[in-house]
């Protein structure tokens, strides 16, 4: 049927994996929110818009629309025919994505391309189960300790693991308004199963 899977939680977390790993087994896409709020950064910044100007930014992204598509084997996001995937996991973009997703205005324009998206999928970010999709048939959170968490995406980016570690403190920090586990979502710590671990448990959980 046209199920819909949230996979919540906090950054670094194992979200975009675990999502990949369950939409395969699955045999459904994967939509990965946070893109949409990486890219809409990135395109700030390269324009030089002001990352919590609003009406700016919201001019500069309805002239320069975005597109995810959102693949089982990875998503990807274009502007026309640029392709922005490859510059979205930057730690510049890291550093800026937190301020432009506070914008009630941008989280109104993520959530409306999310919407429009032919369900059956895993979606997953931030609010998935809570505020974009509640009528998700089923909602997992994910949790890992920060130090954990900062240790996975050292192999991932340049800089060491405590400068990491504190940018994902902070970034959690300023994601907590949009960043509660719905009521209804399973918690799993990531930071004690290997991966094949997270995704079989979240597998397991699904309703028959
Ligand atoms: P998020 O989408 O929440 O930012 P990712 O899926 O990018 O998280 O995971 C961050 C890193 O941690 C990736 O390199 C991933 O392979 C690794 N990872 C995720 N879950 C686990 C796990 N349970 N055990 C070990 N490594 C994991
Ligand atoms: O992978 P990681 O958890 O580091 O980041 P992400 O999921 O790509 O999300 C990047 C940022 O986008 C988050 O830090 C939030 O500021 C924002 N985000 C959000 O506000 N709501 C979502 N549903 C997804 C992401």
């Amino acid at each position: 049927g046209r199920v819909i899977v949230t996979i919540d939680g906090v950054a670094a977390s194992g979200k975009s994996s675990v999502a990949s790993g369950v939409a395969r087994a699955l045999g459904v896409p994967y939509v990965s929110s946070g893109l949409l709020y990486r890219a809409a950064t990135l395109l700030a910044l390269e324009a030089g818009v002001p990352l919590d100007e609003a009406p700016a930014l919201l001019t500069h992204l309805h002239a320069h629309p975005l597109r995810l598509e959102a693949l089982s084997a990875g998503n990807r996001v274009w502007c026309g025919k640029r392709e922005l995937t490859d510059d979205l996991h930057s730690s510049r973009v890291d550093g800026g994505v937190s301020r432009v997703a506070a914008l009630p205005e941008v989280r109104a324009w993520v959530d409306a391309q999310l919407r429009a998206l032919p369900a059956p999928f895993v979606a997953e970010g931030r609010d998935m189960g809570t505020h974009v999709f509640p009528q998700a048939d089923a909602k997992f959170y994910l949790t890992a300790s920060p130090r954990v968490r900062a240790e996975r995406r050292a192999r991932e980016r340049p800089e060491d693991v405590p400068a990491i570690e504190a940018a994902l403190i902070e970034r959690d920090h300023r994601d907590r308004a949009q960043s509660a586990p719905a009521p209804d979502a399973r918690l799993i710590d990531t930071g004690t199963l290997p991966l094949d671990g997270v995704i079989g448990a979240v597998l397991a959980a699904l309703p028959a």
